[in-house]
């Protein structure tokens, strides 16, 4: 006869998994997979859409605009070699790697011409980093800091693979840090200011700069390799890292714990908003968490956006509005992810408008919009990074493996 001690205790852990598997269930066939989901034509939204194509412009996971320049700023893989290497999917194929890594490509968006022309520069980084010391990035995220009227710094997550005969890629993982630059807007290089590789950032995926030099930045799984990593759409296990400028960095957040639902599950290119806060997206649970950055350096929790559908990265524009790119057939994402050129990855674009709240204020409340979305793939596939141009109303769209970007214009 077991205790009623005991039968209390076990009650509980059979409740909790039933509570906690209800919920797994749930929203791993609605909102991980999307099973069930209504997507929609692309000629069902306002805009038209055209793909820019260029051998320079495959495979640009993330881009950044720079409003007062009228620029806009890439950070290019090359389609086959993200096929190849790409840690944060585990693709561990060092040698199919382009040697010369991510290109950063500036283009001038008032020159794209409805022919599809558009003038655009090569942003060559300068200085000695990376293994080995050859000045070469692979990037996936990237976020920018507007220093003075001439001044940019640059933050890259570098994930190269080790350098050297005795480390194996696929074991081992990419070689992770975060490089920092100095651009003078209108130039063609990027000056390399300095290397932060520390223990709490093994998987960086996008930073963003808090001032001073400091920035966070995710780290988008807890392992680097292994099985682990799998199972981490689930159960959770990335952090957000918060670093000074001295390239001290700590987990800003609680470690993940039992409870999975509160983990962070996948967190991808997470944006501090123009309102001081930081939103971290999710690529499995399709939330956007709501963070204030403490003056001890740690991220508390403010709010959670239920977006419904896996994110990659988070762009806030002029106004402050967050624009987001969604996955709404995972399925169909993965088969892209390994092959673009055989495959399409529907895409949806959502806005996040804030209604109400502040930035010390825990009642927040935003509005969630679809833009567009397109089932087919048939001119947006695989996007990963939505910019919204204010001033034309025009979104840019990159995606971590297509060979192309996106140019959508309302209509
Ligand atoms: C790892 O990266 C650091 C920083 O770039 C570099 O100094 C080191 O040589 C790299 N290690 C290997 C084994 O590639
Ligand atoms: C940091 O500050 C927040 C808010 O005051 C507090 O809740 C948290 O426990 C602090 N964390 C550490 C590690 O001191």
């Amino acid at each position: 006869m077991p205790s009623i001690g005991n039968l209390i205790y076990y009650s509980a852990v059979v409740a909790w998994s039933a509570a906690i598997y209800q919920f797994l269930i749930k929203d791993i066939l609605t909102v991980s997979i999307g099973l069930g989901r209504v997507i929609q034509s692309i000629d069902e939204f306002p805009y038209s859409c055209q793909r820019i194509e260029h051998p320079q412009l495959e495979a640009c996971e993330d881009l950044w605009l720079d409003q007062q320049e009228r620029v806009l700023y890439a950070a290019c893989a090359g389609t086959k070699s993200r096929m190849a290497w790409s840690p944060v999917i585990s693709r561990l194929d060092a040698s199919g790697r382009r040697p010369s890594g991510s290109e950063i490509i500036a283009l001038d968006i008032d020159s794209i011409a409805p022919n599809g022309f558009f003038s655009h520069r090569t942003i060559v980084p300068r200085g000695s980093f990376g293994a080995r010391g050859d000045a070469v990035l692979d990037t996936v995220g990237f976020t920018s800091e507007v220093i003075d009227d001439s001044t940019i710094h640059f933050y890259f997550p570098n994930v190269a693979p080790y350098h050297g005969t005795y480390f194996e890629a696929k074991e081992l993982g990419a070689n992770a840090t975060v490089e920092v630059f100095e651009f003078k807007r209108g130039n063609d290089e990027m000056k390399h200011l300095r290397t932060i590789q520390s223990p709490a950032v093994w998987s960086p995926n996008r930073p963003a700069a808090v001032g001073g030099g400091a920035f966070l930045v995710s780290n988008d799984h807890g392992v680097k390799v292994g099985w682990r990593k799998q199972l981490e759409p689930i159960i959770g296990g990335g952090t957000v890292a918060y670093c000074s400028y001295t390239g001290k960095c700590h987990s800003a957040t609680l470690p993940p714990g039992i409870d999975i639902r509160k983990n962070l599950k996948f967190p991808n290119g997470l944006a501090k908003g123009k309102d001081g806060l930081i939103y971290v997206p999710s690529s499995a649970d399709g939330t956007v968490k709501v963070f204030t950055l403490q003056p001890n350096q740690t991220l508390t929790q403010l709010h959670t956006i239920r977006v419904g559908m896996p994110l990659d990265n988070v762009s806030p524009d002029a106004r402050g509005d967050l624009w987001v790119s969604g996955f709404p057939d995972v399925r169909q994402t993965m088969k892209a992810m390994a092959d673009p050129y055989q495959h399409v990855s529907p895409a949806t674009v959502f806005r996040i408008r804030k209604v109400k709240g502040g930035r010390e204020d825990s009642k927040l409340e935003y509005e969630v919009k679809k833009m567009i979305e397109d089932k087919e793939g048939a001119i947006i596939s695989g996007a990963t990074t939505v910019v919204h141009d204010v001033k034309s109303g025009r979104l840019f769209l990159g995606a971590a493996a297509s060979p192309f970007i996106v140019v959508c214009e309302p209509r």
